[in-house]
């Protein structure tokens, strides 16, 4: 949720690290704060609120220096706040951390050292593992990892400086990421890519508890044992360009119009499209796993869980196997009944999220598959789980999801196909017919990103609305529940989805004069029921637009229609995601909300 950036080199280390935060932003932003080693001295600034306060304060109080550490934050401990700002120093001011995650029992740590007359400034647990630092520090920092972390439980990414070896930076990680990058310039650390990709491409992922020690002219690596190892950096290819707002106003936009492209580049990645055939090493299942499978459960959090609906959905359909999708949060404490013959896909865009990362490790320790679908290669998820299904989205920016869970119902679609034909389900004409179906999305979805001014205007006339009720059946119920949550997230309108045929049982004594009711329409074979679920709520007095292709004259009836290019059923809410991706992001910037970093939000949760 916080985003670290550190720079240890030749160089002023104040425009590395300020750099970093900017691209980090997105992670939290609550406050911001940078340590810099001046001339033997640690000078520290920090600032509440967003990262320009941070800027201001350092233009008016500037710190010079070659080496330092800087963090963005998204506060768990303590208010937003100046003091509760990170870094955080020792009493003596002599070491500076930064740190992401939670100490669960800095409680009973702080209490002990207070009883020891440590006085505490923060309230904050990061200041906790600063001040158990310095106590039990004697000539050597690396040391005093190896003896206070092992104190720590909970999660932990560290970058810490100390003046008596003010050239260096050592960090360390638990439960939460963090990578060393190698540069010409100097070297570095950060919490994600995207924060150092300016400087260095190649980049070492730390793995759980190992430490490294990074200096101007090299990298040493030490596991948890203090045993020295040598580590091999991965080359991170991503273009920079896709790491800016290009011109749009705002990433939530840009990343709304890549779409095509990315459902293009995932395609792809999956599907010889010369031969219509599904590229058998990249799934994760054999042909005589896919048979053997008794179940297949998908688990993932937020809009990654929301993919996860669509994508049980459609196993249990097209393959007619057993298939269930879990909030990453629940499964982990639920017991699950794990099947023998059970695999797991879990979801994750960042590969970070700490519930998630919890959820493939039950799942890994019953002893079953588990593929991880996953928008960042090198992550936790990705590197954990048995098989990467890695999604072609680029990185994503704006708090809120989009091209990221496009590309992972499309993934999840193209494994539906595959699981069906495998176990017999499905022809090899009908797979071929699916593909190709798929195959025409990226183009249908150019188009529908057309009609992006009649969207605009619907939002300015409605854009003062109180509350919206977003319904539908089947998959459509899980479009309305992803729709539901990109409104309440950017737009912060109430909004609830529900499933068009329970509304009667309740929810309909909400609908009152005016209320805005956004129906998913994309299922034909419930097209009609939902006519009638869309006449119960316009008889009294609801707004309703639907939204799918080929209306009937029964739904032309009862409702304006936002019509999609025909489309497939089983593949329609790829589509219709997209006018409700659009509607959000149009309803937010009437309501002049923050679209990319919204209100409490933060883009990756790797807190639980
Ligand atoms: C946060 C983000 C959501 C995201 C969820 C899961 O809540 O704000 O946009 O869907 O985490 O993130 P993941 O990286 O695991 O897909």
């Amino acid at each position: 949720m916080c985003g670290i950036v550190g720079y240890t080199g030749q160089k002023d280390c104040v425009e590395f690290i300020l750099k970093g935060l900017t691209r980090l932003e997105y992670r939290g932003y609550d406050s911001a704060g940078i340590a810099v080693m001046e001339k033997g001295r640690i000078g520290v600034r920090k600032a509440k609120g967003r990262l320009k306060n941070l800027k201001n304060l350092v233009e008016d109080n500037p710190l010079k220096g070659r080496t330092g550490i800087g963090h963005t934050r998204w506060a768990t401990h303590g208010e937003p706040s100046d003091i509760n700002a990170h870094p955080h120093v020792d009493v003596n001011h002599q070491i500076a951390i930064v740190h992401n995650g939670i100490i669960e029992n800095s409680y009973v740590l702080r209490r002990g050292l207070e009883q020891k007359g440590i006085r505490f400034i923060s309230e904050t647990d990061t200041e906790v593992v600063v001040q158990l630092f310095a106590y039990y520090y004697k000539d050597d920092m690396l040391n005093t990892l190896y003896r206070v972390l092992p104190m720590l439980e909970g999660s932990f990414a560290l970058g810490v400086i100390d003046q008596h070896r003010p050239d260096t930076i050592y960090c360390t990680r638990k439960g939460s990421p963090l990578i060393v990058g190698e540069s010409k310039e100097g070297n570095l650390i950060a919490s994600d890519i995207p924060a150092i990709l300016e400087y260095s491409r190649d980049i070492y992922f730390l793995e759980e508890m190992e430490i490294a020690v990074v200096e101007p002219a090299a990298i040493r690596f030490y596991d948890e044992m203090g045993n020295f190892i040598k580590k091999e950096s991965s080359h991170i290819d991503w273009d920079m360009e896709a790491a800016e707002k290009d011109g749009y106003a705002h990433f939530m936009l840009k990343e709304i119009y890549q779409q095509p492209k990315v459902l293009a580049d995932t395609l792809n990645h999956y599907v010889d499209l010369e031969k219509m055939a599904i590229r058998r090493e990249m799934m994760p299942f054999s042909p005589s796993e896919a048979q053997a499978l008794d179940k297949l459960t998908l688990i993932g959090c937020g809009t990654a869980y929301h993919a996860g609906l669509m994508g049980q959905s459609l196993v249990s359909r097209l393959a007619r196997l057993q298939s269930e999708c879990d909030m990453a949060s629940e499964f982990r404490y639920k017991d699950p009944i794990i099947e023998k013959n059970e695999a797991f896909v879990v979801i994750s865009q960042s590969g970070e999220t700490a519930d998630t990362i919890a959820a493939l490790r039950l799942a890994k320790a019953s002893g079953s598959k588990v593929a991880a679908l996953c928008n960042v290669i090198g992550s936790t998820i990705a590197r954990e789980a048995h098989q990467l299904l890695y999604t072609v989205a680029g990185p994503e920016i704006a708090v809120a999801s989009t091209k990221a869970y496009s590309a992972q119902v499309l993934v999840l679609m193209i494994l539906a196909l595959d699981l069906a034909h495998l176990r017999g389900r499905l022809s090899d004409e009908e797979l071929k017919a699916g593909l190709a179906e798929l195959a025409a999305l990226p183009q249908k979805a150019e188009a529908l990103l057309e009609q992006k001014e009649h969207i605009q205007y619907f939002a300015s006339r409605q854009f003062n609305c109180k509350k919206i009720f977003f319904i539908g059946r089947l998959l459509d119920f899980y479009l309305a529940m992803e729709a539901a949550l990109k409104q309440k997230e950017i737009s912060y309108i109430h909004s609830e989805a529900y499933s068009a045929g329970e509304l009667k049982h309740g929810p309909l004594a909400l609908i009152e004069e005016g209320t805005l009711v956004m129906a998913m329409t994309t299922q034909h074979h419930v097209m009609d029921k939902m006519a009638s679920n869309i006449q119960e709520a316009r008889v009294r007095g609801g707004t309703v637009v639907a939204v799918g292709s080929s209306p009937t004259p029964e739904l032309r009836a009862v409702a304006e229609v936002w019509e999609l290019p025909p489309v497939d059923d089983r593949f329609a809410p790829l589509l219709a995601i997209i006018p409700m991706q659009l509607f959000a992001y149009y309803m937010a910037l009437q309501r002049g909300c923050d679209i990319d970093k919204p209100r409490n939000l933060a883009k990756s949760v790797t807190v639980e």
